[in-house]
């Protein structure tokens, strides 16, 4: 098969790989490059530096097929590009706005090597404003080739990046000219999506709008819960009567211990620090956060209403990553939780079947245990952070029989509360009790 089109992609995080791999199953060419050399030299042999499903197998078919390369070099990677993707990281500065000096060293280092016209494409998630800015400095810079500014939001879940990439929902592309989004769509025009085409700054603020959607909804179903523990309602069902309503839908309205990872936490914070900077608080925004921190405290409470003092107490700990099938830990409510069980003075065993590893490095001091019957054995409560499905498919009477005392924190709400009960556990859900 000739190649559709040639593509370079600079950081290869979870989008990045992600993108570069999915790219080339679509039949482009495609570069991929991050300054890691270590990490180029892990994809180099095949090996994925991150854990997604389905990726290194994707990886490796592309690669096989020379589809799909990896380089440190820049000028390698823009040899023969006619796209050039962004897809590095935009960390939290101390003010919570993002921090772009990443995608602008990218687009600086690649300057010197444009050998041709080029439409570079972000994927990061920037400040409202940066794509036109750098689209400016460009012109100002009166390069040799023409070179066109787009952003594309990226919308994969950890997780299921590959197939979010392949089935979405929508393609957001943000450009000065009907010219160059036409470009770009032909891109993912295979993927049968709807293709939003607007201004750069809408398109970078749908990537904002959406997080923040999402993140809300998360915490409203949490306040409900709260309520619903109060009133003796079950904030499941309520989620499923009320997601019946097209209008509301049942997605992203599962109450628990909060949302973590890479995204929704510094997103909302980022367009926080966005409307402080216009000179307005941001109200809803705050209390979205402030409500998604206290669900950690609703697990401490909950051990604590069933426990009484902590100190002395061993807790299991049912999965540590923010969500299932990903390693990734960051802002995973578990290391919130794991330290103030350990302020506390309990002693904390979990299991996790991907973010072990990583969870060692972090908190040294939690033991982690090879499976979660070893988690629970000798426990006086186990609480379940992570809804992986092996949890789903536990023998509890076995576990019930190897705790110290029966109690079971469900925070993702996971198991059915009769049931449980049944089972002889002191079972406590989130928003159904
Ligand atoms: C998110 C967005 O969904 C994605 O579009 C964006 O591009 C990146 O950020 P991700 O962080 O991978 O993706 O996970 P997501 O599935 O959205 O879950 C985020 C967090 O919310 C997780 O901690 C999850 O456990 C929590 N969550 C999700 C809930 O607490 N309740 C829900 O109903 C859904």
């Amino acid at each position: 098969m000739t190649a559709l089109s040639r593509i370079a992609v600079i950081g290869l995080g979870y989008v990045g790989l992600t993108t570069a791999a999915c790219l080339a199953d679509l039949g482009n060419e495609v570069v991929a490059l991050d300054t890691d050399l270590r990490r180029v030299a892990v994809l180099r042999r095949g090996r994925l530096p991150l854990y997604e499903p389905g990726l290194a197998e994707a990886v490796q078919r592309n690669a096989a097929a020379r589809r799909l390369r990896f380089t440190t070099s820049y000028r390698e990677a823009l040899s023969v590009a006619e796209f050039a993707f962004i897809a590095v990281g935009t960390p939290e500065k101390k003010n919570g706005h993002a921090d772009t000096a990443q995608v602008i060293d990218a687009v600086a280092r690649m300057r010197n090597e444009i050998q041709g016209p080029l439409v570079i494409v972000n994927k990061s998630t920037v400040p409202i404003g940066t794509g036109n800015l750098v689209r400016r400095e460009l012109e100002r810079a009166k390069l040799a080739h023409a070179v066109d500014v787009v952003s594309n939001p990226e919308f994969l879940r950890e997780g299921s990046a590959l197939s979010d990439f392949m089935h979405p929902d929508r393609v957001v592309i943000g450009a000065e000219s009907a010219e160059v989004a036409d470009r770009v769509a032909k891109l993912y025009e295979p993927l049968g999506a709807p293709i939003v085409v607007t201004t750069t700054p809408t398109a970078e603020m749908i990537k904002y709008a959406s997080n923040a959607l999402l993140a809300t909804r998360i915490s409203l179903i949490n306040e409900i819960a709260w309520i619903c523990e109060q009133v003796g309602a079950d904030v499941k069902i309520v989620a499923d009567g009320a997601g019946l309503d097209r209008r509301i839908g049942r997605s992203m309205l599962e109450a628990g211990v909060g949302f973590g990872g890479s995204c929704l936490p510094k997103d909302v914070r980022a367009l926080a620090s966005m409307v402080r900077s216009s000179g307005k608080q941001p109200e809803l925004l705050n209390a979205v956060l402030a409500i998604n921190s206290d669900q950690r405290r609703v697990v401490i409470r909950k051990l604590r209403e069933c426990l009484g003092q902590m100190d002395g107490r061993r807790v299991g700990l049912w999965g540590l990553s923010f969500k299932p099938n990903t390693d990734d830990l960051r802002e995973a409510p578990s290391l919130d939780i794991t330290r103030e069980l350990l302020r506390l003075g309990a002693s904390v065993r979990a299991y996790d079947p991907a973010a072990s590893a990583q969870a060692r490095r972090l908190l040294p001091r939690l033991s982690i245990r090879r499976d979660p019957y070893a988690a629970a054995a000798g426990a006086d409560a186990v609480v379940l952070m992570t809804e992986w499905n092996e949890f789903r498919e536990l023998d509890l009477e076995r576990v019930r029989r190897m705790m110290r005392q029966p109690v079971l924190i469900d925070g993702r709400n996971v198991y059915d509360p009769g049931a449980m009960r049944d089972l002889g556990f002191i079972y406590r859900g989130i928003g159904r009790n």
